[in-house]
């Protein structure tokens, strides 16, 4: 049975140019939200989808890595794929191209703090710069017609609310949607998320506002929506080894174990298919870690790690099904309910 909840209703953007189906985002994670995982989290019901960075210098458009990050999902809406960058115009020609790609929400990425990214002074280094933001953003808004989010973080530090001059920058600039990080950038991943800390902005933005960091189950997303006041959350790594969070997120039923089982075999077929036999395989490794970790059957990761390549991923997970089973049966049994094996 299935019941709604506040995560479940659509949203619309740009003065309803464009609906987001409902308010439980997934995050973008380079390395992890490629187009099989976001296959699966939007077939469980994830509303909003960002493909992983992309960066926007045009000497990098086609290399392998940039080309398989912004494919298209069928059925997917909007398609939205993210860029970082610094420089306005070398930014505004890539949503151009992007765009033309069928592309129907760009995305800037002013949130990352690795160093890779910040040495170049993008991502959360432009969190020092709110005029280039704004630029940036406005660049990106007047070359092309869908519309543009940014996602970046509450400051450069606990100490400062940069964060909020930044959305406010960036609405005035033309974003539609901001997202944002409960986290600083010299905080990185670590500590917990201040969902609080957006309320600064939620009472200077009128455009929607999605809040992050630490989502990881319904209890979770309904506490950062009121902390926040945002109109919607964007899970991370609560997805990681459960494309299916969204479904309980959504008050969905969750799928059981026979059906998880099923998902990660097609996961595993997607990324071989995907990124070709060897990569897949490559890849498949640490979304089968997290598979693992979360069912409760850690101590298998290593034999699973050895396997060469696609065809031994299948075999193993084919051997271990009744195993798998077996786990999920047990802590359904120690938890006294039929519930699928705890997040
Ligand atoms: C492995 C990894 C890769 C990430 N890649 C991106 C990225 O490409 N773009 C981005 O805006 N944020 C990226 N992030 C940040 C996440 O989108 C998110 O803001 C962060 O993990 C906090 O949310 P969470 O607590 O729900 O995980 C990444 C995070 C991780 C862990």
């Amino acid at each position: 049975m299935s019941s709604s909840t506040p995560l479940s209703h659509s949203i619309a953007l740009a003065n309803g140019e464009l609906t987001l189906r409902n308010r439980a985002a997934l995050a973008p994670m380079a390395g992890m939200t490629d187009v099989p995982f976001r296959t699966l989290a939007w077939f469980y019901g994830a509303g909003h989808m960002v493909s992983e960075m992309v960066t926007a210098k045009p000497e990098l458009w086609d290399t392998g890595k940039s080309r398989s990050r912004r494919v298209l999902i069928d059925g997917v809406r909007p398609q939205a794929v993210q860029i970082a960058g610094h420089d306005p115009l070398v930014m505004a020609e890539s949503a151009r191209r992007l765009v033309g790609e069928g592309v129907e929400l760009v995305d800037i990425n002013f949130g990352c703090p690795a160093k890779k990214v910040c040495r170049k002074a993008a991502g959360s280094a432009l969190l020092n710069d709110i005029d280039q933001i704004q630029r940036i953003v406005g660049a990106v808004a007047s070359a092309v017609d869908v519309p543009v989010s940014i996602k970046t973080r509450i400051g450069l530090t606990l100490g400062d609310s940069v964060g909020t001059e930044a959305a406010i920058a960036a609405q005035n600039a033309g974003a539609q949607l901001i997202v944002m990080h409960g986290r600083s950038r010299a905080c990185r991943f670590k500590g917990e998320a201040q969902p609080h800390r957006l309320r600064e902005v939620r009472q200077h933005i009128h455009v929607p506002l999605f809040v992050n960091g630490d989502v990881i189950d319904p209890q979770s997303a309904s506490r950062a929506l009121v902390a926040s006041g945002a109109d919607g959350v964007m899970i991370g790594r609560g997805a990681m080894g459960q494309p299916w969070i969204f479904a309980s997120l959504l008050g969905r039923p969750l799928p059981d174990a026979a059906e998880r089982l099923d998902v990660i075999g097609r996961h595993l077929a997607m990324m071989h298919e995907f990124y070709g036999d060897e990569a897949g395989a490559r890849i498949a490794r640490k979304h089968m870690q997290a598979y693992l970790q979360r069912w409760g059957a850690a101590e298998l990761t290593s034999s699973f790690m050895a396997l060469a390549d696609g065809d031994a991923q299948n075999q193993w997970l084919f051997e271990h099904r009744d195993r798998l089973l077996g786990v999920a049966r047990s802590a359904a049994t120690q938890m006294g309910a039929q519930t699928p094996v705890a997040a």
